[in-house]
């Protein structure tokens, strides 16, 4: 599977946590990187650039931030110019037919407070609907999140293992060895990886 990863981050220079992913994702043969707001900082997005980008992988992955429960602005600006009505859905619109989309993500929140019970009243995933539906608009398979958690409290060890997890992810993707249909069932793709859950309090 070729995989690739759509990076979007608008204070990349002060992040720690995407800082260290990014640095896994690069030490990684074959997968595919941009890094959306060094390319366009101006919000210019190439819709026949990416369009041409997106055709040579099988999945896509988003990887940000959680700002405002979504994305950062440049990812609904991406996808506002890139999904165009007959290309990627609509009449004709097949060019991302049988492709997976999924987002790899990092919270401020921890995990209880991402739950029916916690802070924030909803699973990380739920968040995610437009994405999750926009895709099928599409006719992709979305998947569910990798989700960093709690980032304020992460410790350099546990980001480490976040880090590690991710590449054994991308390395399961790149492989054609994760078990698609039981990664659509769940709420994040966490679990796949072996990386221990980190924070249980409520906000
Ligand atoms: C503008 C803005 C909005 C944010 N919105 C959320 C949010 O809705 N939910 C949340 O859990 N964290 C939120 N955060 C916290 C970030 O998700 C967190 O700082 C980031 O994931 C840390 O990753 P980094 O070290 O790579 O910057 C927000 C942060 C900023 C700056």
């Amino acid at each position: 599977m070729k995989v690739l990863v759509l990076f979007a981050h608008p204070a990349f220079e002060r992040s720690r946590v995407h800082a260290k992913l990014i640095r896994a994702v690069k030490q990684l043969p074959g997968v595919t990187l941009r890094d959306l707001y060094e390319i366009y900082p101006d919000f210019d997005v190439h819709p026949d650039t990416e369009q041409k980008v997106l055709k040579e992988h099988d999945v896509i992955i988003f990887q940000h931030p959680f700002y405002w429960y979504s994305g950062p602005a440049l990812i609904k600006q991406w996808m506002d110019l890139v999904l165009e009505h007959g290309w990627a859905y609509g009449k004709d619109g097949n060019e991302l037919k049988g492709k997976y989309m999924l987002q790899v993500i990092s919270t401020g929140g921890n995990e209880g407070a991402y739950s029916p019970e916690g802070h924030h009243g909803h699973v990380v995933k739920q968040f995610m609907l437009p994405f999750e539906q926009s895709a099928r608009l599409c006719h992709m398979h979305y998947l569910p999140p990798f989700v960093v958690h709690g980032t304020n409290q992460l410790s350099e060890q546990q980001l480490d293992q976040y880090a590690q997890g991710y590449t054994q992810l991308l390395q399961a993707i790149q492989a054609g060895q994760l078990d698609l249909q039981r990664a659509q069932q769940l709420q994040e793709l966490n679990s796949l990886t072996g990386i221990p859950q980190i924070t249980s309090a409520s906000k």
